[in-house]
């Protein structure tokens, strides 16, 4: 071979050699193009995620700010340590970068007692005093007030079901509460697990099979919140969608006085309660004022009153419902009521009456 490297000699290791400091430069120079990257979307994506409502460290309950100084502190804690590691690590890689003319390794040290020490007893410390902070928020989660509005949440594949015990309410995927006011939820699963997770209004919880658990907090104010579950548990499992509406004390005794009401609905015909009784929907579902009782899907008293249907997959309008009521597997595959091939008279019939279920 003329004028090259002769790759059967050892060449390949004079040309490493040769391009070594070459090669270093670009790796330093490829890590900081990272480092800045990262640096650039850590700053940005708070930005666009502080507007979300699944953004999970704004809070519009004590509860969920009490979780949201925990985050801070850690995140600062956090923050401190990959700043001060990076930072040192950053250095030492310049610092004592390798330079032309440099032979041999560098000293090799083994063990250094004092050092070992202090990074055992520093990160011991600040474990410890990240766990106080969070046993005072978790016992501030479960602190239920005394003059709380007891709420019973229910988790079914793949809806929320809501029994105001004290109130002779029943309703699905809506949650209605005053604000100001502790809420005192039993949580219950009615099949498999799943977490009750209204991100604005702090952490999450089980609802467990067979157990019951206890979770509390206070709106502090009026509006629509987005929840959801956050625990996969079945195909259809995205869309097990909650919304909480917060009203004003006086908001939420109408709302409950009028969910507690008998079923009275303007589309209510013979026909109408005939093609809910002979369909299987009376054996599912229950609509109080009538003699459908079923107990395995929502309570259709006030269906008419809430904004989505299927757990959140569609909006709750006629268009919506004749939608869904001709074929709730197409809308939500996996979903447990089946498709009941109604005629097209039956469907605007039955449309109209649940429609009007207000
Ligand atoms: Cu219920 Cu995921």
């Amino acid at each position: 071979m003329q004028g090259g490297v002769d790759f059967r000699r050892g060449g390949r290791r004079r040309l490493r050699a040769a391009s070594a400091p070459l090669a270093a430069r670009g790796w330093v120079a490829r890590r900081l193009a990272a480092a800045g990257l990262g640096a650039v979307f850590a700053l940005l994506l708070p930005a666009a995620a502080f507007a979300a409502p699944y953004w999970a460290v704004l809070g519009d309950s004590p509860q969920a700010r009490s979780i949201q100084h925990l985050f801070w502190i850690v995140i600062g804690v956090a923050f401190v340590f990959l700043f001060g590691i990076e930072g040192a690590l950053l250095y030492v890689v310049f610092r004592f970068r390798a330079r032309p003319g440099d032979e041999g390794d560098a000293p090799q040290v083994y063990g250094n007692r004092r050092l070992e020490v202090w990074w055992t007893i520093v990160p011991a410390l600040i474990l410890v005093v990240m766990f106080i902070f969070t046993v005072r928020a978790v016992g501030e989660e479960t602190a239920v007030a005394p003059n709380a509005l007891p709420v019973t949440v229910i988790g079914h594949q793949w809806w929320w079901e809501f029994r105001y015990p004290t109130l002779g309410v029943v309703t699905a995927n809506e949650l209605h509460v005053p604000v100001g006011r502790s809420i005192d939820f039993t949580l219950e699963s009615a099949d498999v697990v799943h977490s009750f997770w209204l991100p604005l209004l702090g952490g999450k919880e089980q609802l467990i099979p067979g157990q019951k658990n206890r979770w509390t907090f206070t709106v502090d104010k009026a509006g629509s919140y987005d929840g959801a579950c956050s625990e996969y548990c079945g195909g259809a499992h995205a869309w097990m969608r909650l919304t909480l509406v917060a009203d004003t004390p006086a908001q939420f005794e109408a709302w409950a006085k009028a969910q507690a009401a008998p079923a009275a609905s303007t589309g209510a015909s013979a026909q109408a309660l005939r093609v809910f009784t002979q369909n299987a929907c009376s054996q599912c579902h229950a609509i109080r004022g009538t003699t459908a009782s079923g107990a395995v899907a929502p309570d259709l008293t006030h269906v008419g009153s809430r904004t989505t249907l299927g757990g959140g997959v569609l909006a709750n309008n006629a268009g919506d419902m004749a939608r869904w009521l001709e074929n709730p597997q197409a809308v939500k595959p996996g979903v447990l009521m089946p498709d009941l091939h109604l005629s097209a008279d039956d469907l605007s019939t039955l449309t109209a009456y649940l429609e009007g279920l207000k």
